[in-house]
């Protein structure tokens, strides 16, 4: 029998991505989504990519009595993947309050819901922001979480240990968190992708909004850092790849093959690429020369970090497969399919 996956966020950038390879692995998947930050037409375009269209049930998840209903008329789930969440670190500072109740209330609900229903499995997209600046790099999943820089950072840390909590009072829970680097490029079908609202804050996207002209420049933010050209250095990885660690993530919680009831892991490629290699990256995928100017640091900005992915690479049999610039490559790609869309 097929298994049932709730993905939550799931038209959203890496829901969707998730959701193409559930489908593709054999699963059913039921979304929900509230469109916040994402269009109702990306399950369609699922559906394009997959052949087959999954349904979207658009809800807020913070709203209890709706959820439960959801529950209600949808038996037989048998794993949650939990997407959905406010994720602009700086719109979270000027916002703290609607971070923290619709990050912290939906992963709440879901929890409840789980229990409730008898769910067995939770898989829920956490962040390498939990380690600040580690003292020792690559990062492992051992390492010190430091005390988040941002409130969205803080939902993570609050949310994992809520999970954790919940799994250690229930011994019918299994949870998986996924602590993810940084997520970049878009299915090669350039069907789905980023939809960044406004001007973006992460990298990827304002590299492929400048190239087409929509900013005027990337700025660099920084080149005195005790790294090797002096900006800083992160850990990139495919949103393909970064979806294929889901499927096996709420695979082997749904399976029981699971070693721990509550468990974490590092999502990363184990290489660290600094803001100057990824821009020359994209000039190498694309052929294009991007502008750019170095300016003053991001002020909260981490020097260095990148993930030892090990873990997950033996214990879900994963690892990355997806180059930089390929994954510079989709982005592009994605870029001038939105564009001609609009
Ligand atoms: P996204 O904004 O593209 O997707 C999140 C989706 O959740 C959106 O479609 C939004 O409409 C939906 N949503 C938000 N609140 C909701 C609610 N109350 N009820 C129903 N739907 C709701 O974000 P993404 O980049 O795909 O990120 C997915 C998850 O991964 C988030 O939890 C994010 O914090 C985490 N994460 C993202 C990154 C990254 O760089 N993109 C890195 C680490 C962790
Ligand atoms: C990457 C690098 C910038 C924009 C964010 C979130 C974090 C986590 C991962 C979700 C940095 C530099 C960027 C620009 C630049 N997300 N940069 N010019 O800093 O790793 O963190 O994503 O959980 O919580 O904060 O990613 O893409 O913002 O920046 O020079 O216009 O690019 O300084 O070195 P970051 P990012």
């Amino acid at each position: 029998m097929k298994k049932k996956i709730l993905v939550t966020g799931g038209t959203g950038y890496i829901g969707s991505h998730t959701a193409v390879e559930l489908i593709e692995d054999g699963s059913e998947v039921i979304i929900i989504d509230n469109l916040t930050n994402s269009e109702a037409g990306v399950a369609t375009r699922i559906g394009q990519i997959t052949g087959t269209t999954p349904e979207l049930a658009v809800l807020d998840i913070c709203d209890r009595e709706k959820l439960s209903e959801f529950f209600h008329d949808h038996p037989g789930i048998s794993g949650i993947i939990h997407f959905a969440a406010y994720k602009a670190v700086g719109e979270s500072v000027r916002k703290p309050l609607e971070y923290y109740r619709n990050n912290i209330q939906t992963t709440v609900n879901l929890l409840e819901g789980m229990k409730t229903f008898r769910i067995p499995g939770f898989v829920f997209s956490s962040s390498c922001t939990v380690y600040g600046q580690p003292a020792r790099l690559p990062v492992s999943e051992d390492s010190p979480l430091q005390p988040a820089a941002s409130p969205y950072g803080n939902t993570k840390r609050i949310c994992e240990e809520i999970i954790r909590d919940t799994i250690a009072a229930d011994p019918n829970l299994r949870g998986i968190s996924l602590r993810y680097f940084n997520p970049i490029g878009a299915h090669p079908s350039a069907l789905i992708g980023e939809l960044p609202r406004g001007v973006p804050e992460n990298l990827v996207p304002f590299i492929t909004q400048t190239a087409f002209g929509l900013r005027d420049e990337l700025k660099v933010f920084g080149n005195d850092y005790d790294t090797p050209d002096g900006s800083c250095i992160r850990d990139y990885l495919h949103v393909v790849d970064l979806a294929k660690a889901h499927v096996t993530a709420i695979n082997r919680l749904v399976e029981g093959r699971n070693k721990s009831g509550y468990e974490t892991f590092n999502l990363g490629t184990g290489t660290g690429v600094s803001v100057l290699e990824a821009i020359s990256s994209f000039e190498r995928a694309t052929g294009l020369k991007l502008k750019y100017r170095i300016t003053d640091r991001r002020p909260g900005d981490i020097e260095k970090i990148w993930a030892d992915p090990s873990l997950a690479n033996r214990e879900l049999g994963w690892k990355t497969n997806i180059s930089l610039d390929e994954s510079m490559r989709t982005a592009w790609e994605w870029e001038k399919f939105i564009r001609k869309s609009n």
